[in-house]
């Protein structure tokens, strides 16, 4: 379904979900326990008695736990877990979050999504969210599992004033703003890996995915691509050993909507501390709260090749750095880190 609002800009979008059901969401969860009638909804949004009852389908599809029937109306009992724009955007104003939230009840990829609105022209601060991605992409060619309405799959587009060389510090920001988010929202205390997989007792929780569009000087865009496992009660017995949830953790749900605003609260802290005071407080914030930035023994793979080292601090650009067991220094860009015995 097509955006409401602007539906010739967005018309090659594969179905952002269509704002009077954003605005049907948030009119129930803004009067739960009462019961309003489909005839004074659709009135309210819209839109014909018939499209309301459809929509309140689509929202029970999504878990929506909507009370009623069409005769006498419907009411939700505790505002719902859907990542609903409106519902968003209100809890973020003073950010650049708040402007243009595209949500999908399911897309392929968020970061796909998110690129090419970045080639579109879109505006900083874009953001894409998904309650199910059929296609969710992982770093170094993996696939991220993207279960409905269990997980976060959230895409920010971002246009900062740097060159690509600045970038592993960006890649930081995102890390640190979602290991902050999880701390909040559980109490407990993240590990990172480095660059940017956030990590409880020893198990990954979520990934991120950073893509960029950029020249040798400037950067264009990037999008900024973070997945959460929050409500799943059990992992793929493939991803049992290195992966889990927050539910899993914690012993109970959390509130996605509630994660997701600490997230982009956070995002936008870190993200103004880089842009206005440059790499060197993302730097020295990594080193605190990551065990992986100095005397932590890796295993770094890159495609084929892969060795073993002790990581030995950052360098001021957020890249790290690697003493082979000869005493050679290793500078790692990119590659996937594992901790090694
Ligand atoms: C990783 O391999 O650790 C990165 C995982 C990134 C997953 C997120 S989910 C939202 C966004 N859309 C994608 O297809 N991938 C990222």
């Amino acid at each position: 379904m097509p955006s409401a609002k602007s539906p010739a800009k967005n018309a090659y979008l594969p179905g952002p979900t269509d704002r009077r059901i954003d605005a049907l969401l948030t009119l129930l969860a803004e009067n739960p326990t009462n019961v309003i009638s489909g005839a004074s909804i659709a009135k309210e949004i819209g839109v014909k008695r018939q499209t309301v009852w459809r929509w309140i389908e689509t929202l029970r599809e999504s878990g929506v736990n909507v009370k009623g029937h069409p005769r006498s109306g419907y009411h939700i009992e505790r505002v719902p877990d859907v990542l609903a724009p409106q519902l968003l955007a209100r809890h973020l104003r003073g950010t650049p979050f708040s402007k243009r939230i595209l949500h999908f009840f399911q897309t392929e990829s968020t970061n796909d999504v998110a690129m090419r609105l970045g080639e579109n022209g879109e505006p900083h601060g874009t953001v894409v969210v998904a309650e199910r991605q059929t296609a969710g992409r992982g770093r170094a060619g993996h696939s991220w599992v993207s279960e409905k309405s269990v997980g976060i799959y959230v895409t920010i587009l971002v246009r900062p004033p740097i060159s690509p060389m600045q970038s592993p510090a960006l890649t930081l920001v995102a890390g640190l703003a979602a290991r902050d988010a999880i701390a909040d929202e559980t109490g407990l205390s993240p590990d990172i890996r480095w660059p940017n997989d956030v990590m409880l007792n020893g198990k990954k929780v979520c990934g991120i995915l950073t893509e960029m569009q950029a020249e040798l000087d400037r950067i264009h865009f990037a999008a900024v691509g973070i997945g959460i496992n929050v409500n799943q009660s059990r992992m793929p017995v493939e991803l049992s050993g290195i992966a889990t949830a927050l539910r899993m953790e914690t012993g109970r749900t959390h509130s996605r909507l509630e994660l997701l605003l600490k997230l982009l609260r956070h995002l936008d802290r870190y993200y103004n501390q880089f842009i206005t005071e440059g790499a060197s407080p993302i730097v020295q914030r990594f080193s605190e709260v990551s065990s992986y930035g100095e005397g932590k023994r890796v295993r770094i793979t890159n495609g084929k090749a892969s060795f073993v080292g002790v990581t030995a601090g950052l360098e001021s650009s957020g890249i790290l750095r690697v003493q082979r067991d000869d005493g050679r220094i290793e500078s790692i860009i990119s590659g996937t880190v594992s901790e090694a015995q």
